[in-house]
Formats: C-alpha cells, sequence, structure tokens
C-alpha cells in the first residue's frame, strides 16, 4: 500500500467504531479527511465536532451534521491524524496548524483515536519539527524565550517562523506557528512543561497521555497499537 492507501485504510477502519447517536470530534488532515468522508458515507445519526475550518467545511459538504465543543461539552470519540506516533503513543501533531483546537478536542473526549501512515512511526520523538502556536503580538520576543525553554532542555534549536508565500501563516484562530526543527526529543514531558510556561505560546503540538489508541496502515493491513 502506498502511503495515501494506508491513510485511507485507517480512516475507514476508524469510521468503523462510530456508533448511532455518538457525538465525534474530527481531525484535520489529509488522513483524518479521509476518516470525515468514510464516516459521511455511513450516513449515521451523529453530531461532528470539527477541529478547523477545513474540517468544517469537508464535513458539511457531505452532509455531516456539526456541533460545536461547547454546545455539547463532551465528546464520545475523536480520531485524528499526527506528524509522529513516538513510545507509549506520544505525538506530534499540527503540520496542519490546527494543533489548539485539536487538543481541546482531544482532551474533551472520552476516546482519542490516532489514524496514521507507518512512516509517522518512530523511535524518538522529534524528526518532524514540533509546531507553537504563538500570539501574533511581540511573537520574535516570545521565540526568544522559546529558543531558551528549548535549551533548558538540552535542545539548542531556534524556532522558525511557519511561512507560506512568504507570508506568515496564521492559525484558524489568528494566531502565528513557530515550528522548532529539534531532530530528538530527549524527554517531551519536560518539554511540553517548559514550552507552556512561556508567555505568548498558547499551546504545542506535544499530545502526550492522550491517545488510547492508534491504527497504523501497514502493508499487511491496519495494525491497532495501544500506549
Ligand atoms: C493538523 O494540524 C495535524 O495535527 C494533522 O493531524 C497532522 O499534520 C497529520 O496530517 P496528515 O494526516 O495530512 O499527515
Amino acid at each position: 500500500m502506498t502511503a495515501d492507501e494506508q491513510k485511507r485504510a485507517t480512516g475507514e477502519a476508524a469510521a468503523a467504531l462510530v456508533e448511532d447517536g455518538m457525538v465525534v470530534g474530527l481531525g484535520t488532515g489529509s488522513t483524518a479527511a479521509w476518516f470525515v468522508k468514510a464516516l459521511a458515507a455511513r450516513k449515521l445519526d451523529i453530531r461532528g465536532v470539527p477541529t478547523s475550518v477545513a474540517t468544517a467545511e469537508l464535513a458539511a459538504s457531505l452532509g455531516m451534521r456539526l456541533t460545536s465543543l461547547d454546545e455539547v461539552s463532551s465528546i464520545d470519540l475523536t480520531v485524528d491524524g499526527a506528524d509522529e506516533i513516538g513510545p507509549g503513543l506520544s505525538l506530534i501533531k499540527g503540520g496542519g496548524a490546527a494543533l489548539l483546537r485539536e487538543k481541546l478536542v482531544w482532551e474533551a473526549s472520552r476516546r482519542c483515536v490516532c489514524i496514521a501512515d507507518a512512516g509517522k512511526v518512530v523511535r524518538t520523538l522529534g524528526a518532524f519539527a514540533l509546531p507553537i502556536e504563538v500570539v501574533a503580538f511581540a511573537h520574535k520576543t516570545t521565540a526568544l524565550r522559546i529558543s531558551d525553554a528549548l535549551a533548558d532542555c538540552d535542545i539548542g534549536v531556534r524556532p522558525r517562523l511557519r511561512l507560506k508565500d512568504g507570508a506568515p501563516v496564521a492559525t484558524d484562530g489568528g494566531n502565528l506557528i513557530y515550528d522548532a526543527a529539534c531532530g530528538a526529543i530527549p524527554d517531551p514531558a519536560r518539554l511540553a512543561e517548559a514550552l507552556k510556561g512561556v508567555t505568548g505560546v498558547v499551546d504545542h503540538g506535544l499530545f502526550l497521555d492522550l491517545a488510547d489508541e492508534a491504527l497504523i496502515g501497514r502493508e499487511t493491513g491496519v495494525e491497532r497499537l495501544v500506549p
């Protein structure tokens, strides 16, 4: 299977987990899009909580009933992709700049299922640059503080402002993204805490102790991993 076929297979496997009446968190990215399409095709009586404007538009175009986290307060099942899947189902997310809404939805979910192609599974997190969402005001100052926080965690890199077509990428919430090419993150929990302590940082793409299971697309089929 190609990576895209693996993504599709995991999206379809995850859609089979959804039951009538559920409130379902809808992830963001190409893998989550396969899930949304497969779920819409089942025509269940469910409500979806999208994690981005892009996912909301996709789900609405497929006729899915949508709601918001504030209307439901808790979610039965969330299915979402990841950029890296490390030991214990520790994750890096945010390659699609949706990490803040994703984390809000994941944290409100009774069950979180991560879906990904096999290429996302790593021994140590950090080869994928860690996305860090910051408020636009004084973002260059915040970036310096982020460098200090990284150094405190033995990571000697400077985060880079994410650009598209030469302009800063704005998140759905109007914030900016810095990407930290850590290479390897020796202690993800320590780094997560350090980044949350930086004023101006809204959140980061480390999703630790949040995934209940992962469905990984392999040559041989879909493999289920638990922490
Ligand atoms: C979105 O912000 C990310 O967290 C995505 O879930 C992640 O980038 C995975 O994307 P793909 O499924 O497109 O690889």
